[in-house]
């Protein structure tokens, strides 16, 4: 595959590093091909309990190459799919989880969307800067900004293309905790072994009954929980994760 991601397993966590350091991690098709074929393949593998994408101290990524896509008609875009073939990423049942320093723009800022979570670092900045290219966001920004921090926000960003910093993407529930950049994406790779620490069907079920509350009404998303609750009563983690608490002791998981 194309080193314009990098793939290091840790354990039982895989790192996924954007590497086109030339173009500030600029996501050209060669780069999110080869970020869903990785993520398609980890998502089959038993091994891997959590996934960090991660980018750069300058640039989680720059958003979606401008100068791959400034040539490009209609047509082209319409029968290529041109933004909608990435679909890898949302579908992975494994958590992933992104690590964002520097700059998250455009697509870069989408991409960390795409993810469970995303990790800032004091040094990140966000922006769906694509107005002022005379496009608009093309990879989820318009709905997942918006689900993400509210209307006034997503429509100040996106009409005006400002960049927030990573307090105030925190202070607006789009980043989850902020960390100092030097020790971001240690203190990432952490929550990612926690994660992958737990029973894998809990951790499945849990990711995706949040999801499910984007999609349904609350009495549906109430509903839905339960039905992914009970089954957890039919597997082996649910006793010795219960009965480790009663014990006193660490849980052994079987099906991490
Ligand atoms: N596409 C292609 N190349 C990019 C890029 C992008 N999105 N962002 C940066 N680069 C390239 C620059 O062209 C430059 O290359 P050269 O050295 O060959 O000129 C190199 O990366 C370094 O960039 P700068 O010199 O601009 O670095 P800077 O520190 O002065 O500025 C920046 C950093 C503010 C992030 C600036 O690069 C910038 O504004 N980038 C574009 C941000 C943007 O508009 N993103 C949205 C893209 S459209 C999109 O994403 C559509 C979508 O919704 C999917």
């Amino acid at each position: 595959m194309s080193d314009t991601v990098l793939l290091e397993r840790r354990d039982r966590v895989a790192l996924l590093t954007l590497n086109r350091p030339e173009a500030l991690n600029a996501l050209n098709t060669e780069l999110l091909t080869t970020l869903s074929a990785h993520v398609a393949e980890l998502a089959e593998d038993q091994e891997i309990g959590c996934i960090v994408i991660t980018g750069s101290q300058k640039a989680f990524a720059a958003g979606a190459d401008i100068k791959e896509m400034r040539d490009k008609g209609y047509i082209e875009m319409l029968m290529s799919d041109f933004f909608g073939r990435y679909g890898a990423i949302s579908a992975c049942r494994t958590p992933i989880l992104a690590a964002v320093s520097g700059y998250a723009l455009g697509g870069g800022c989408e991409l960390a969307m795409m993810c469970d979570a995303i990790y800032a670092s004091d040094t990140a900045k966000f922006g769906q800067p694509e107005i002022r290219l005379g496009v608009i966001p093309g990879m989820g920004g318009s709905q997942r900004l918006t689900r993400a921090v509210g209307k006034a926000k997503a429509m100040d960003m996106i009409l005006t293309g400002r960049m927030m910093d990573a307090e105030e993407a925190e202070r607006c529930e789009l980043v989850a905790r902020i960390f100092p950049a030097d020790t971001l994406l240690d203190e990432v790779m952490k929550i990612a072994e926690t994660i992958a620490g737990y029973s894998r069907p809990s951790v499945f079920a849990a990711k995706e009954a949040v999801n499910r509350s984007f999609e349904v009404s609350l009495s549906e998303g109430l509903h839905y929980e339960h039905r992914v609750f009970y089954p957890l009563f039919a597997t082996e983690d649910q006793k010795e994760g219960m009965t480790a608490f009663v014990e006193k002791r660490k849980p052994d998981f079987r099906h991490r």
